[in-house]
């Protein structure tokens, strides 16, 4: 506990802390999807982040969160070098034969992202323009569903920001990506004139935590989970970062 300041030795939270030895926990993210998770000043912060050490903290664990990238955080997860990961990560059927999951903890879709004047309206719309997509993502997934997979026109990043990037600067006609992260871009850029196409028609997903298979902390997780969803701290938790 050194260099705490006296208002937390006050508290006795350092003391405590000693005394029950928590188990601190490797959380991976590509901080890159704001506002769920992304960095601020070098600090990793968004939806995700409070959501985790919340969850974390009512299963009785430390986390430390370390921005590693989207592709990434797979690859820390299956080889077990992080304990979890937490980055608006679909729960689906492909994943799950890899992965463990915790229960659903956030409902989204994929939305298009066009800038001004377009004469996109619809998912139908997108067939013969070029899509950028962050790769390995739903998004991806939905544009290789509806224009063929490794279609030519479906241009891949690595990071949803180089995506986003492409379409600025006259690459791409469109992104497709989370709704959440696409309306916050909308609304934090009004200078940037960019529509969001709400009858898009993709399927509806479910974020949850990511795990490698056979972990023992799902099960912990989604006590967690359940409890901070009952006691108010998850609306909270949205409430900061979703306003309502
Ligand atoms: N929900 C989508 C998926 O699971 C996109 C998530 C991308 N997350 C990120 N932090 N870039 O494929």
């Amino acid at each position: 506990a050194c260099g705490s300041s006296s208002s937390q030795e006050s508290s006795g939270e350092a003391e405590t802390e000693e005394k029950e030895e928590k188990k601190t926990l490797r959380v991976v993210t590509d901080a890159a999807y704001a506002p769920m998770e992304y960095q601020d000043k070098g600090e990793v912060v968004g939806f995700d982040i409070d959501f985790v050490k919340a969850v974390a903290k009512e299963a009785g664990y430390e986390v430390k969160v370390d921005h590693v990238g989207w592709d990434p955080i797979f690859v820390e997860i299956e080889g077990e070098r992080a304990d979890l990961a937490v980055s608006s990560i679909t729960i689906n059927d492909e994943r799950k034969q890899s992965y463990d999951f915790s229960v659903p903890y956030f409902q989204s879709t994929n939305k298009i992202l066009t800038p001004e004047g377009s004469d996109i309206k619809s998912a139908e719309d997108l067939k013969g323009k070029k899509v950028a997509v962050q790769n390995g993502t739903t998004g991806q997934a939905a544009m290789d569903a509806l224009l063929g997979k490794n279609h030519k026109d479906i241009k891949k990043f690595e990071d949803n920001n180089l995506a986003i990037m492409e379409m600025e600067s006259g690459g791409a006609a469109a992104v497709v990506a989370d709704n959440v992260v696409v309306e916050e871009y909308a609304k934090n850029n009004p200078d940037k004139k960019l529509t969001v196409i709400e009858d898009a028609d993709f399927d509806s997903e479910f974020y949850g935590l990511l795990f490698p298979k056979g972990s023992d902390l799902p099960e912990e997780f989604n006590k967690a989970i359940n409890s901070i969803l009952d006691d108010g701290t998850y609306t909270e938790i949205y409430k900061k970062w979703f306003g309502t």
